[in-house]
């Protein structure tokens, strides 16, 4: 088998439609109904398994929606969900066909009724990330009386309010939050109807854990939560639709780190591999862990503490400070990262953005 050059990231296509199938199957969804994040990983192959799966996008920039039609991805299959947009961007997306927009303020709102007149708008919700590993609320999603603000301004303004959207926090895996979270939605969308607010979707967002395992027990005991709120939305005609992205591709992918040098300090000894936090795992910085292993350990192998470090010049480039490892590891072993399949490969123009060009004066 032809060697990789290292550092590389194998993605398991097979294993982004196997979490695929797991999460429609435990959720009662179907295909077209997931709106898969394309933050999260926006490898091509990803995004054309997906099409043809026939399952649809959510997506935060230009740059990822004109990527998802040169796809031949349709303008009608993409949310363009991103709360605060620039007038440019709103523009252009209105130019390419996109005609649902989310957002979470009236801001927001009187900028789309101007610059994408008649289009349809949905609305972030602001709710409890309780026990998310990230919380996600302090910069997006609005109170349930600005929700009831904006549904009764999108009219005014001509717009088309179709639906409400929420997220309980990256990698959440706290029942209660999710029970709580349900429960508070069913009694909004319970006023909502009673005000005569009608709208087609609930859009259930996603944090659906898939980082300190594949996931897939999470996910079932959640089932048992959430699933009876969305059979009785179901059988009410509202339309459910999902952003799943960790859970899809976070376990599909895994790291493979070459030990460039292993050098002992004060007592530790420190591995340094081919590529670091900076490529893509600055994540680790606010706390996150990834779980390292040697690919291929000895057999009956005998453990040791290691300190595992990026190649790059700079202090923080510590993927942890305690890893076990094999005694036995040397300069050109390579070491497994993962789970590196979600927000590793889409960091380095994360969410459709590009760094700055430099001007030289
Ligand atoms: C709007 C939205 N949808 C979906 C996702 C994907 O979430 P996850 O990685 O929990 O699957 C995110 C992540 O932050 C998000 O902000």
């Amino acid at each position: 088998m032809k060697k990789n050059k290292t550092p590389y990231i194998k993605l398991s296509l097979e294993t982004i439609k196997e979490n695929l199938d797991f999460f429609t199957k435990t959720l009662g969804f179907k295909n077209q109904e997931i709106y898969y994040p394309v933050k999260v990983n926006s490898d091509e192959n990803i995004l054309n398994l997906l099409k043809k799966e026939e399952v649809n996008f959510e997506t935060g920039a230009i740059s990822e929606i004109e990527n998802l039609l040169k796809l031949g991805i349709l303008p009608e299959n993409i949310l363009y969900g991103n709360p605060v947009k620039s007038d440019e961007n709103i523009l252009k997306a209105y130019s390419l066909g996109i005609n649902i927009f989310g957002l979470d303020s009236l801001v927001e709102l009187e900028k789309i009724a101007k610059l994408a007149p008649n289009s349809k708008v949905y609305f972030r919700l602001n709710i409890s990330n309780q026990g998310a590993e990230w919380d996600l609320t302090k910069k997006f999603g609005c109170s349930k009386t600005d929700l009831f603000e904006l549904f009764r301004k999108s009219k005014t303004l001509g717009l088309n309010p179709c639906g409400i959207s929420f997220h309980v926090g990256w990698n959440n895996d706290n029942i209660e939050n999710w029970n709580n979270v349900f429960e508070y939605i069913n009694e909004l969308k319970n006023d909502l109807i009673n005000q005569n607010f009608s709208f087609e979707f609930i859009n259930i967002g996603s944090g659906f854990p898939a980082h300190k395992n594949d996931g897939k027990e999470n996910l079932k005991e959640i089932a048992k939560i959430i699933l009876p709120y969305l059979n009785k939305w179901r059988k009410e005609n509202i339309k459910l639709i999902a952003e799943p992205g960790s859970f899809l591709v976070a376990y599909a992918g895994i790291l493979h780190t070459k030990i460039i040098e292993i050098i002992e300090k004060k007592g530790k000894k420190w591995v340094f591999v081919d590529t670091g936090i900076f490529q893509g795992f600055y994540w680790i910085l606010s706390g996150l862990n990834y779980n390292i292993r040697a690919e291929k350990p000895e057999s009956n192998f005998e453990t040791e503490e290691f300190v595992v470090c990026g190649p790059s010049c700079d202090t923080h480039d510590v993927f942890s400070y305690k890893v076990k490892l094999p005694k036995s590891i040397k300069k050109g072993d390579i070491l497994c990262v993962e789970p590196a399949g979600a927000y590793i490969f889409s960091a380095k123009e994360y969410n459709g953005f590009s760094y700055p060009i430099q001007i030289v004066e």
